[in-house]
């Protein structure tokens, strides 16, 4: 949505990482624009809470390889290396295979726990320290 372009169900690593390295560094978008898509004040982690969570929604769909794609991009975050959540996201990464097939098991009680309705779900964007 803040690209407005579709996001390519085939993209590689490279291609991704080149929009949005591009996206950050544009300095002509409106303050709305910034307040949905960027860090601000009152959201002081919503880039990389956006790929985490997307990333999450990605593998429970079963799409691990393109997940490991998108949780990358919060990296690109100039405040990556003070992020509370960084533990979760690098976690989440090395676990996407193993998570993305417990999300296939037909017994719900089985599945792995999602990070999106955890204590995170919230923090992962919103958290301040
Ligand atoms: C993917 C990142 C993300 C997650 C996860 C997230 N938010 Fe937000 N939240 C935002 C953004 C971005 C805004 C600001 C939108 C704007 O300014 O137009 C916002 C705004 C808010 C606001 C309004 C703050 C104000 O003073 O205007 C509240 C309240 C809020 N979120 C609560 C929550 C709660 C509760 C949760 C968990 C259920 C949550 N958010 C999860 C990104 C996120």
């Amino acid at each position: 949505m803040c690209l407005k372009t579709p996001v390519n169900k085939t993209s590689d690593l490279a291609s991704f990482t080149a929009q949005n390295t591009a996206f950050l560094a544009r300095s002509d978008l409106t303050p709305r624009v910034c307040n949905v898509c960027l860090n601000s004040e009152k959201v002081p982690h919503n880039w990389k809470g956006f790929f985490l969570y997307f990333g999450n929604v990605l593998v429970k769909q079963g799409r691990s390889e393109t997940a490991k794609i998108v949780y990358q991009q919060a990296k690109l975050s100039p405040t990556y290396a003070s992020y509370p959540c960084k533990n979760i996201l690098e976690r989440n990464i090395e676990n996407a295979d193993a998570r993305a097939k417990g999300f296939g098991n037909p017994d719900v009680g089985q599945q792995p726990q999602m990070t999106n309705v955890s204590g995170a779900q919230c923090m992962m964007c919103h958290q301040t320290r």
